[in-house]
C-alpha cells in the first residue's frame, strides 16, 4: 500500500538519493530493491511491486509530480478536449514490467509477487482534482454535469488499466490487486456505474488472457456496497478496510477469500492492543480463507518492532 516503505530506514535512505519519487518508481533496479526490502526484513508471504497507481495517468500523458509532504500533483483534466488528448504511451510503463521481472528472479520461490493498479474511479479523482482531495467537488461536479465526457474518460482508463494489468501478469505478477481507495464517496447509482461496471470490464479483459491469475479488489470504504461489488465484479478475493465487521467478512468468506483488516493505527500503539486486535482477526477469520493484512496502508510512524511483533503473532497462530 502507498506509503508502505516510509517506516523503513532503508527505504528513506534510498528515497533520499533517488531524486524524485517518480524516478524511484521508474528505475527498475531501485524499485525491485525497495520491493524486496520488507521481505528481507520481515519474511512476509507476499511482496507488492513498488510503483504507484498514478503511473497510469502519467502514461496517458498527464504531468505528474510527487511533492514531499504534499503528495501527488497532476496537471488536471478539465474538459472534453483534455480527455481526447489522453493517449496511452505504453513505453512509459515498461520500467514497471522490468521491476517485476527483476523482483521475481530475486524473490524466494514461496513468496508471492503482487502487481496492482488503481481502479478507474479512484484514478480519475486524482486526474480531475489534480491531486489528493478532501471534498472531491471538482470530480463530483464533472460526474454530475458532464456525464458523457466523464464516462469517456472512465472507458479510456478501463482500457489502459486492463492492458497494464495484463502486462504485469506477463512480467511475473502472480496476483493482481485493484485499489479503489475512494470507493466510499459515491451514492448508489454512481457506485454501480463508475465502480462496479468498470471493475467488471477490467476483470473480464484480464481473465480472458490470464484466467489463472487471482484478482483482489479493494473498494475502500464501500460500506453497504461491498456485497454488490463482490457479487457483480467477478473479483476472486475481497480486500476489506478496517471498518468492516468481522461478522460480515465471515459471511463473505463463504464465497471468496478475504484480505484484511487490521487498522494500521493499531501498529503505532501498545503490545497488548496489537496482540488483542490481531488475535481477534485471526480467531474470527483464519479458519476460513484469509490473507492477513492491514485495513489500509502502513503509517510512516509505525515502529519496526511492532511489525516484527505482528508477524510473530500471525505466524504463531494455531487453529
Ligand atoms: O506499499 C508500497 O510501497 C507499494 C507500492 C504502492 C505505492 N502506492 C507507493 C507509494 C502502492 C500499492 C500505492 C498505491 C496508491 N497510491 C494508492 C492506493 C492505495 C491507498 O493508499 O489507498 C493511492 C491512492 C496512491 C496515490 C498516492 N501515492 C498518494 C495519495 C501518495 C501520497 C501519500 C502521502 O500521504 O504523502 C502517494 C505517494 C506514495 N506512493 C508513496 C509510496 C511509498 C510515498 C512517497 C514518498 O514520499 O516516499
Amino acid at each position: 500500500m502507498r506509503q508502505a516503505g516510509r517506516y523503513l530506514p532503508e527505504y528513506i535512505e534510498k528515497r533520499k538519493n533517488a531524486g524524485s519519487f517518480l524516478n524511484l518508481c521508474l528505475t527498475p533496479e531501485m524499485a525491485a530493491e525497495i520491493t524486496l526490502q520488507p521481505i528481507k526484513r520481515f519474511g512476509f508471504d507476499a511482496a507488492i511491486i513498488f510503483s504507484d497507481i498514478l503511473v497510469v495517468p502519467y502514461a496517458l500523458g498527464i504531468k505528474l509530480d510527487f511533492h514531499e509532504g504534499k503528495g501527488p500533483i497532476l496537471e488536471p483534466v478539465k474538459n472534453l478536449y483534455d480527455i481526447k488528448n489522453l493517449n496511452l504511451n505504453f513505453k512509459k510503463l515498461e520500467p514497471v514490467f522490468e521491476s517485476l521481472k527483476i523482483t521475481k528472479k530475486e524473490l524466494p520461490k514461496d513468496t508471492a509477487l503482487i502487481g496492482f493498479a488503481g481502479a478507474p474511479w479512484t484514478v480519475s479523482t486524482y486526474m480531475i482534482e489534480g491531486g489528493t482531495s478532501k471534498q472531491f467537488d471538482k470530480v463530483k461536479s464533472f460526474v454530475f454535469n458532464q456525464e458523457e465526457e466523464f464516462e469517456k474518460m472512465i472507458d479510456i482508463l478501463v482500457e489502459a488499466t486492463s492492458e497494464y494489468l495484463c502486462a504485469q501478469a506477463e512480467s511475473g505478477a502472480e496476483v493482481l490487486q485493484i485499489f479503489d481507495s475512494w470507493a466510499g464517496i459515491l451514492g448508489e447509482r454512481e457506485f454501480r456505474k463508475l465502480i462496479i461496471e468498470p471493475t467488471k470490464k477490467i476483470i473480464k479483459n484480464v481473465k480472458k488472457r490470464y484466467p489463472e491469475i487471482p484478482i483482489i479488489g479493494f473498494p475502500k470504504g464501500a460500506s453497504f456496497y461491498y456485497e454488490e461489488y463482490i457479487a457483480k465484479t467477478g473479483i476472486d478475493a475481497i480486500g476489506s478496510d478496517y471498518t468492516v465487521p468481522l461478522k460480515k467478512m465471515r459471511e463473505w468468506q463463504e464465497k471468496i477469500p478475504v484480505q484484511g483488516n487490521l487498522d494500521p493505527s493499531v501498529l503505532t500503539g501498545s503490545r497488548d492492543k496489537i496482540l488483542q486486535d490481531t488475535v481477534m482477526i485471526l480467531d474470527g477469520l483464519a479458519h476460513g480463507n484469509l490473507i492477513f493484512n492491514l485495513g489500509h496502508g502502513m503509517l510512516p510512524t509505525t515502529p519496526i518492532k511492532n511489525v516484527e511483533l505482528l508477524v510473530e503473532i500471525v505466524k504463531g497462530w494455531k487453529k
